[in-house]
């Protein structure tokens, strides 16, 4: 049995073409299925569909052997037991910070608003600078435009949510893609039928 986690949206619609190539079909569509686990074209494998922050911890576990997490998730959740033997080049975008187009100069501690919390710490620790970190779940864009906070930490693809919220982008932290994710346990017990997973699908993504 192989257990693949993914999370709705974006990264389901554009890994199924990858799976597929892999000869991997899921049954039941997500967005119109109430079910969280969903059959496959194979008795011996299904999907499970879970939040997207929460598919690198599946995988951790071992509760699923095998999963498709952004990079940004990755670099929050640390990658602890899992291996990273793929970048899929899908859902592509940057980790940026950002803050109002308006803003005026930052005096003292500056605050930060963002779900990517571990990520902002070390971004602004490595240029040597204390800040204060506010966790939030979504919206981060509202963040400025309220006083919660003087700078965001998001995810930026085109730049028209920052736009439309009158907000820059202001550093480049990281390139984003989303990546396959392999439990460390799992690579060594079902070595043969994920490594042939994994061969496929970098098939498929060259
Ligand atoms: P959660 O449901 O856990 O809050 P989410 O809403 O961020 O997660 P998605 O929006 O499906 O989940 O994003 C999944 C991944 O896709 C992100 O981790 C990121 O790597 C990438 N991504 C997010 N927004 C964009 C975007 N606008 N363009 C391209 N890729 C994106
Ligand atoms: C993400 C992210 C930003 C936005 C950036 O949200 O949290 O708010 O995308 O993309 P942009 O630079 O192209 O505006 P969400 O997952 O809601 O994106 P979506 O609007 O594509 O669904």
């Amino acid at each position: 049995m192989i257990r693949i986690a993914l999370s709705k949206g974006r990264i389901f619609k554009e890994t199924l073409p990858l799976l597929a190539a892999a000869d991997i079909v899921p049954v039941d569509d997500p967005e119109t299925s109430r079910k969280l686990i969903l059959d496959t074209n194979h008795d011996d494998v299904k999907l499970v569909i879970i939040r997207a922050t929460d598919v690198p911890t599946y995988v951790q576990f071992g509760a699923a052997d095998v999963g498709v997490a952004g990079k940004d998730v990755l670099m929050e959740h640390g990658g602890e037991g899992l291996y990273e033997p793929v970048d899929l080049k899908i859902a592509r975008c940057k980790l940026m910070t950002a803050g109002l187009a308006d803003a005026k100069a930052i005096n003292g501690r500056k605050r930060i608003a963002t779900k990517f919390v571990n990520v902002a710490k070390r971004f602004f620790e490595s240029r040597g600078e204390q800040v204060e970190v506010i966790k939030l779940y979504g919206s981060m864009e509202l963040g400025p435009i309220v006083g919660l906070a003087d700078l965001i930490v998001d995810v930026v693809d085109t730049g028209n949510t920052l736009k439309a919220n009158g907000l820059v982008p202001i550093d480049h932290i990281a390139d984003i893609s989303s990546r396959l994710i392999v439990n460390k346990a799992a690579m060594k017990m079902k070595h043969q039928r994920i490594q042939s997973l994994i061969d496929q699908v970098s098939k498929a993504v060259a």
